[in-house]
């Protein structure tokens, strides 16, 4: 062959990289790995083998890690987290600084060891997947640096325990160890039973670099390990990334633990496709979106909308374009893609293909010749599924796109945001105005305008709806392993006497507090009231009043009334802004008869009822300010480009409102969701209700449109039972007994509700933590918009 005929075949000849130094490290130890906790490898003991997907091979025996071996990299964490925190920021930024610098001395050996171990190409892990690793702790070093002034007032968890899933194996543990030991915690990290080879090796790489025993720990195993280590009493938050389904049982398992939890989910990303788009570079996304790594990617671009206009050019580009896709083995220098994770996950992926076929689906599959041995699957698109086939709306995690069309933009939103998911999503337009349009509509954590897959360490990465919560990446992501100082010394909240609700008296009918639901007082569902004792108790004759009970009919009312006001997210911060000062001027307007209601509830001296009703009037000002001044961040992540981090409300909030102070809990849980765009349904506070009562006519007054803020009365075990299994209710704020937070943390898992909970602990309300920055925070979600520049 001459030269100029490979110019015209443009054909490649296999071009394997070396793996013989990786081979040399697996022979090093024998082939066989034991944990890696405190400093060193344990004995190898029983357990599985890892294989190289693309070629069916064993490469090394794992340790199963029992109950025992958890406890002991627990322990060893622990024992190194009190020193780890201590040291001075700079100490800690140097060693991240060390890891991220090893990582790239062994770059080459990672990438082979990665390639080998979880059968993606080479040219992936060597371009992308080791070179953000050590972007991750090189970011990272910088938080270290700059903890003491950047989070002043926030201490570090303690302990974390991360599971991982093995379709980035080096990466995920690069994203969650590095802000985890930035910030002062010290790991017990479970890789993925398929992929453990990346982290093992890491690690005994972090040791040479002088990372100080214990501080990162390395347990292998299945499920069960994670499920030990997720459980694990001596563990104070858990990462996770991986299955819906076991991000489920996870908070399940951590619930009322006080744990704190974020998990990294699945999805079924849009890539919105516009007629006005640059179709080659929309193909070429494609591409990125769902061949990258076999589509085994938990923010694919699987989900293709074409706008009808250009559906059929844009397919046959697709097409021509699917055929010089080259499938290979992993090592192969000059592929496009290799094998899928295993022989399970292909005929997974397969048999959702034939179903969706067999329903009527069409079929675009490149005639691939595939390889031989390992678990290979061609590139795949499915046109027209029909909605009811698992393909259409599951996650098929591997090179298998779904294509449909749409003539409106409006039509691609609401096709867009048809998921339960909501990870990632990409709009290719060449009229920014209408890019930058679909990715606000879009619910998403990520929205990529033309571009897609592209990550940064700078720049938080996590989802909404079941896609789950919390951030990873930039400062967003560091609040996820810090906890405010000032609540951990707050008291366990006792729990209050029962209330007794008893059948409508007719003669109290009048005097019984209503609802307020959608701008409207309203009457008990169920028709049962109870009364509200003062300071007194009933012994001593002080009843105040009676209010309503409510029950699952009441709740539902509510949050029907919050979802028609869904037209308060997009008012302007300007216009929040005033309503929440009308609304403080309106309770000032009626401060002394909220004092006084106040003494009579609580027993509190006047001069304190007076200061609380002051305090709330600031509350409401406070946060009237931070609707307009609570903004996003311009991320200048490596590229030529940005991305915008945009806090955006969560939806509709349900409140369970604390006792301590029964006007200043209400105004100080409620205004922040309220400013910041969430429709709220608060459940007044159980002991001392009256205030929330009284509060209606503030909210008459003050323009507040219906449906935005109702109020509840009753029971707060029960409704916040009912609101947290409420499957529209996105978020859920519940301050009261510690059985209270493990309840609707445990019954929130039907949607994955975004839960925030004092733990049970009575928070001061009068103290200036318990505004501010910590709520906001809780009542968005940031969504990052990448925004590259040029053509
Ligand atoms: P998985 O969610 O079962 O595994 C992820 C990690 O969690 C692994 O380290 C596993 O050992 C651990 N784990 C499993 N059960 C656990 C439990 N009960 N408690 C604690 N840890 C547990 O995911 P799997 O089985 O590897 O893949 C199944 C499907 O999940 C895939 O087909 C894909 O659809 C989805 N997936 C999504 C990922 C994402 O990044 N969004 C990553 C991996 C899988």
């Amino acid at each position: 062959m001459t030269i100029a005929s490979f110019f015209d075949s443009m054909d490649y000849a296999p071009s394997k990289e070396d793996d013989s130094q990786a081979r040399a490290w697996l022979t090093a130890h024998d082939g066989r790995f034991g944990h890696f906790i405190a400093g060193g490898f344990t004995a190898p003991g029983r357990g599985f083998y890892t294989v190289e997907p693309a070629t069916g091979q064993r490469l090394a025996a794992i340790t199963q890690g029992g109950a025992a071996d958890v406890d002991s990299a627990v322990a060893a964490a622990r024992k190194a987290q009190r020193t780890w925190a201590a040291l001075p920021g700079h100490d800690r930024a140097r060693k991240l600084y060390a890891l991220a610098r090893i990582i790239q001395r062994n770059a080459r050996l990672l990438s082979v060891v990665e390639a080998l171990d979880n059968g993606k190409p080479i040219r992936e892990t060597r371009d992308i997947d080791i070179p953000l690793a050590a972007r991750h702790f090189y970011h990272h070093a910088g938080w270290a640096q700059l903890q003491d002034s950047q989070f002043a007032g926030y201490d570090p968890l303690g302990v974390v325990g991360q599971i991982i899933p093995w379709n980035f194996p080096l990466l995920m543990l690069a994203w969650k160890v590095a802000p985890a030991l930035a910030l002062g915690n010290t790991v017990v990290l479970k890789p993925a039973e398929a992929t453990p080879l990346s982290a093992l090796l890491f690690a005994e790489l972090a040791q040479a670099a002088g990372l100080p025993e214990g501080v990162l720990n390395i347990v292998t195993g299945d499920g069960e390990t994670g499920a030990l280590l997720a459980a694990h009493e001596d563990v104070d938050k858990v990462a996770f990334t991986g299955s819906t389904e076991v991000g489920r049982r996870i908070r399940e398992a951590t619930a009322g633990s006080g744990k704190s939890l974020t998990l990294e989910l699945g999805g079924k990303s849009p890539f919105i496709v516009c007629e006005d788009a640059d179709l080659d570079a929309a193909v070429e996304g494609v591409v990125d979106a769902i061949w990258f790594n076999q589509g085994q990617v938990c923010c694919a671009g699987s989900r293709l909308i074409v706008q009808e206009g250009v559906a059929e050019t844009f397919h046959a580009r697709l097409a021509a374009r699917m055929k010089t896709l080259r499938i290979g083995p992993s090592l192969d220098k000059t592929i496009d893609m290799s094998a899928i994770i295993d022989a399970a996950q292909r005929d997974r992926i397969a048999g959702m293909v034939e179903r969706a076929v067999a329903a009527g689906a069409t079929l675009l599959q490149a005639e691939t010749a595939l390889p031989e041995g390992g678990s290979f699957y061609p590139a795949t698109v499915l046109r027209d599924v029909p909605p009811t086939c698992d393909a259409a709306s599951e996650e098929i995690f591997g090179p298998v796109a779904v294509s449909m069309t749409y003539r409106t933009p409006e039509e691609a939103v609401q096709l867009a945001n048809h998921t339960r998911y909501g990870l990632a999503a990409s709009v290719w337009s060449e009229n920014i105005n209408l890019a930058l349009d679909l990715a606000a509509q879009v619910q998403a954590g990520i929205v990529w305008v033309n571009c897609t897959n592209v990550m940064d360490a700078g720049v938080g990465f996590g989802g909404v709806k079941e896609s789950g919560f919390g951030r990873e990446g930039g400062r967003e992501g560091c609040f996820d392993y810090l906890k405010p100082r000032a609540f951990a010394r707050m008291p366990a909240r006792k729990p209050g006497p029962p209330a007794k609700a008893r059948g409508f008296a007719l003669d109290t009918v009048d005097r019984t507090a209503k609802f307020y639901i959608g701008g409207k007082q309203a009457r008990p569902d169920g028709g049962y009231a109870r009364p509200v004792t003062g300071a007194g108790g009933e012994a001593l004759g002080s009843v105040l009043g009676e209010v309503g009970v409510a029950n699952r009919k009441d709740i539902r009312n509510a949050v029907e009334a919050a979802r028609a006001a869904a037209g308060w997210g997009s008012k302007s911060q300007h216009n929040r802004a005033q309503i929440l000062y009308y609304m403080g001027e309106n309770l000032s307007a009626r401060a002394a008869e909220f004092a006084d209601r106040l003494r009579l509830q609580t027993g509190a001296k006047p001069e304190q009822a007076r200061a609380e009703v002051s305090a709330s009037v600031a509350r409401l000002f406070s946060y009237a300010a931070w609707a307009d001044k609570y903004e996003g961040t311009v991320h200048l992540p490596p590229m030529r480009g940005l991305a915008l981090a945009v806090p955006e409300p969560i939806g509709i909030a349900g409140v369970i409102c604390p006792d301590e102070a029964p006007l200043l809990g209400l105004i100080s849980t409620t205004a922040p969701l309220i400013a910041m765009g969430n429709r709220v349904v608060a459940v007044a506070s159980e002991m001392h209700p009256l205030s929330a009562t009284d509060f209606y006519q503030v909210l008459e007054t003050s323009d507040v449109p219906a449906g935005v803020f109702n109020i509840l009365t009753g029971s707060a075990a029960d409704l916040g039972a009912e609101l947290a299994r409420h499957n529209e209710v996105d978020a859920l704020w519940a301050f009261g007994t510690a059985d209270l937070a493990r309840s609707v943390e445990n019954l929130s898992t039907g949607n994955l509700k975004r839960v925030f909970t004092d733990g049970g602990r009575a928070w001061d309300w009068s103290a200036p933590e318990t505004e501010g920055e910590l709520f906001l925070r809780h009542a968005t979600q940031i969504k990052n918009i990448w925004v590259p520049y040029g053509e």
